[in-house]
């Protein structure tokens, strides 16, 4: 059968949705009644924000003869997102196609997550058509555009296709394109001598309330049909096809899976670990597996907490199921002596933090808490490691003397570390010429060394940086749009760990450290990270009898003191004329009974004063 496997790889907002949209219309594999704008982006929250979170296949046809569905050859199309905290879903996506289209805006030319994607794509040896889209608009710059996509792709600019998504401008001849240019799906090398072999690599998977665990797969080597029992390899659990299908954009059941084919099969399995992203589901549970994904590696910490503690085991039901459907989020149980159980969860970014918290509160109706994100370090011990020194490490550890720490009141004393390490980035900024310099600056500001520079025309430039993962994860990219007047774009990779002078700023109440709201943070940065959390706590501390200092300190050194000044009653108000002595005396003997208090006294943090300090 004549198939072509491809998929729209593109910056974020670039029109891989509308573009997705225009094909379905196109090859009339829904009726123009039944469309809706952003058809592939089927979760509301992805159609609230506009944005692109899941990966989505869907099966079309297209005869370029007669520029109609009817007859055609079958295209399978995954839609990806284009943010970087979902690139993960790009890279399943493109390991189960042969082609991509590469999307760019015309009036706004590549940009970071374009290079990104796209080097990604070369990896996996995909044959790129690259497009020009948003034509329509009157700031498009197709020759300028089309200049770069010939410098970028050393491709010939006959062979790139200008288009208008919105207004389907083009589409057709793109469609034609898909068919021309992308090869047919790979013979792969039978794994067994069986001829009834079957192997498909699992790129996705969802837990359906009714059918169990649902795999989204790509077969790579024979056919599949309802009944079959089939062995997901990598979790070696046996399960049998309830039914199986293809994508129109919703599930339509069909009798068999062919090779080279895109579709889902229905598991039923209830165990939502059994059926993992990256695995093989093969006829014999002794063939190979396939080449399965990198495992993606959480960047971004915080601790997720249920509003109300009955809430828990509700909450670790609700994770397992968003586990798999999203292989990027990690999460074991940790505890927090003010919010009292939940969980560490690991993600790849901010976006994605924003967008698990939204789907539990949604999707599984938590109430949650959560606390400020954290990125992974590593602490080598100079001692050998105390079991409880790595409570808190969602990877494993490789040697002996090294934890892997996330959660500050994990970090341990000052005295047992030999080195901290910190994961750092490659980071590439896209901007206009005229602000290299305040991107620099902006850079050089978070700790990152500046690299390299490249022209990808003459006022837009390419500057290549390493940054500590730490300095651009909460804010950057907010702080790169204004100082780029909102035309910048970034992209970051891990390169891996470096030691750094990280230290452990600890927050005292009444010089009693109080564990939870400690934050690890570079010394250069104590004094006036220090200085914003004693302030905040100031504001929401209520104020007692006595003074309450709030202090931060590293170690034994003070950074930053605020004082929460003492209710006072007036004890003198009874008095009248008479001897100042006799004032004197009332206010020396209430000074005494407030020290005494002030020893005894203990601060006890409401959670929302807590709160105020954890949250973002
Ligand atoms: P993510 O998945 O979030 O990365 O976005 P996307 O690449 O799927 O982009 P999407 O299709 O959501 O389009 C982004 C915006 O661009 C939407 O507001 C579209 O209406 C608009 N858009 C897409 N194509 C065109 C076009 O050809 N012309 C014009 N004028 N606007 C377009």
């Amino acid at each position: 059968m004549d198939i072509r496997n491809f998929c729209i790889i593109a910056h974020i907002d670039h029109g891989k949705s509308t573009l997705a949209d225009r094909m379905i219309e196109a090859t009339g594999t829904l009726q123009k009644r039944e469309m809706k704008e952003q058809l592939l982006d089927m979760m509301d929250l992805e159609r609230e924000r506009g944005i692109t979170i899941k990966l989505t296949p869907v099966r079309m046809q297209w005869n370029p003869s007669t520029h109609s569905g009817q007859g055609g050859v079958q295209l399978n199309l995954i839609d990806t997102p284009g943010h970087t905290d979902f690139r993960y879903e790009v890279s399943r996506s493109l390991a189960a196609c042969e082609g991509a289209i590469l999307l760019v805006d015309a009036s706004q030319g590549i940009q970071a997550q374009t290079l990104a994607v796209l080097t990604m794509a070369l990896e996996h040896d995909l044959v790129i058509i690259p497009v020009l889209n948003k034509i329509d608009l009157p700031a498009a710059d197709t020759e300028r555009v089309s200049d770069e996509v010939v410098k970028l792709l050393g491709c010939g600019r006959e062979e790139i296709f200008r288009i208008s998504a919105k207004e389907g401008r083009g589409v057709s001849e793109v469609l034609d394109a898909v068919i021309a240019r992308i090869p047919e799906p790979r013979k792969v090398a039978s794994a067994s001598a069986s001829s009834s072999s079957a192997r498909a690599l699992i790129f996705d998977a969802v837990m359906d309330t009714y059918r169990g665990a649902v795999a989204y797969v790509r077969v790579v080597e024979g056919e599949f049909r309802k009944g079959d029992r089939v062995h997901l390899l990598g979790t070696k659990t046996p399960v049998e096809v309830l039914d199986l299908g293809h994508f129109a954009p919703k599930y339509v059941s069909d009798p068999v899976l062919h090779e080279g084919e895109i579709g889902y099969i229905v598991t039923g399995s209830k165990d939502v670990t059994s059926v993992r992203t990256g695995d093989t589901a093969a006829s014999s549970p002794t063939m190979m597996p396939l080449p399965g994904y990198k495992e993606v590696q959480p960047m971004v910490f915080a601790g997720l907490y249920p509003s109300a503690a009955d809430d828990y085991p509700q909450l670790r039901e609700a994770l397992e199921k968003l586990a798999l459907n999203d292989a990027a989020l990690s999460f074991e149980p940790e505890r927090n002596a003010a919010l009292g159980n939940g969980f560490r969860c690991g993600f790849l970014g901010l976006l994605h933090m924003d967008i698990v918290q939204e789907r539990l509160e949604r999707e599984h109706n938590c109430d949650l808490v959560i606390t400020a994100p954290s990125v992974l370090y590593e602490v080598q011990l100079a001692v050998k490691r105390p079991a409880e020194v790595v409570r808190s490490s969602l990877l494993k550890i490789d040697e002996p003397d090294t934890a892997r720490i996330s959660n500050p009141a994990d970090f341990p004393d000052p005295s047992c570390i030999r080195e901290v390490r910190e994961p750092w980035v490659r980071l590439e900024v896209v901007c206009r010429a005229q602000d290299i310099g305040a991107v620099m600056t902006l850079v050089g500001d978070r700790r990152g060394i500046y690299l390299s520079l490249e022209y990808l025309d003459a006022d837009r430039a390419l500057l290549h940086f390493e940054v500590p993962l730490q300095a651009i994860v909460l804010d950057f990219f907010d702080l790169l749009k204004s100082a780029t007047s909102g035309y910048g774009s970034m992209s970051y990779e891990t390169i891996g760990y470096r030691a750094g002078e990280l230290v452990k700023l600890q927050i005292l109440l009444l010089g009693e450290s109080a564990d939870a709201l400690s934050t690890i943070v570079h010394s250069s940065e104590a004094h006036s990270v220090g200085a914003i959390i004693c302030r905040k706590l100031k504001e929401v501390i209520p104020k007692e009898q006595f003074q309450i200092p709030i202090q931060a300190a590293i170690g034994a050194k003070i950074v930053a003191r605020e004082t929460v000044p003492a209710y006072r009653k007036d004890v003198t108000g009874y008095l009248y004329g008479g001897d100042v002595t006799r004032k004197r005396k009332l206010l020396e003997k209430q000074k005494k009974g407030k020290k005494r208090m002030k020893k005894m006294g203990r601060v006890t943090l409401t959670q929302e004063a807590f709160l105020s300090v954890l949250k973002r």
